[in-house]
């Protein structure tokens, strides 16, 4: 397998999946797609334990600017990263009702110019799934232990041509 993103057919408009052959190009990955948000954006990670949700989002809150370690906030729920845009990391896990994801006022964080970023993203999906980029990490199976199926995806449109405009950048994300 590649050092770089593989990018799998069948090609769509708005939609881009992706093969990660290791945790430093999933990293790369995360630095490139935070790379493009706007203030007040929002990505919803999803996949199972140990699927790369965190990693990602190492290379997202350090391509904005901020050295602080992150971590899956599985007990805080919250942390908040000193980067540019400023980063709300988010963790769902423990989440058993969608009030408590309206609890973490996360509108205020995106009305701020704050970008949110929400591992078991799929709990916030009924709140924040309209207008967030929607990363889902998997295991594709059939290759090495190490390697992600990463699709990168959206409901409304919002991000489709930006998605397309990171195609020809993958090479930048080499192990
Ligand atoms: N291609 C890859 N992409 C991402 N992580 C990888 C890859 N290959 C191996 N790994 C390893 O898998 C682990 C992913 O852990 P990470 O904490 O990012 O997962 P997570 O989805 O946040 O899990 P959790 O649900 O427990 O928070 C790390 O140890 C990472 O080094
Ligand atoms: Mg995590």
């Amino acid at each position: 397998m590649s050092d770089t993103l593989q990018l799998e057919p069948p090609i769509q408009a708005g939609r881009l999946v992706l093969l990660s052959p290791s945790a430093a190009t999933t990293r790369a990955l995360g630095a490139l797609v935070g790379r493009l948000l706007d203030p007040g954006e929002v990505v919803l990670l999803s996949g199972g334990l140990g699927a790369g949700k965190t990693t990602f989002t190492k290379g997202l809150v350090a391509a904005l600017g901020s050295s602080e370690v992150v971590t899956s906030p599985t007990f805080t729920l919250l942390r908040t990263y000193a980067s540019t845009p400023v980063v709300a990391h988010v963790d769902c896990w423990r989440l058993e009702e969608l009030n408590e994801v309206v609890d973490l006022a996360l509108e205020e964080v995106l009305d701020d110019g704050g970008i949110v970023v929400v591992e078991w993203g799929e709990a916030a999906a009924p709140l924040l799934g309209a207008q967030a980029l929607i990363v889902t990490i998997s295991d594709p199976g059939e290759l090495a232990a190490s390697a992600r199926r990463i699709e990168l995806t959206d409901q409304s449109g919002r991000f489709r041509e930006r998605l397309e405009a990171l195609t020809p950048r993958l090479a930048e994300a080499a192990r």
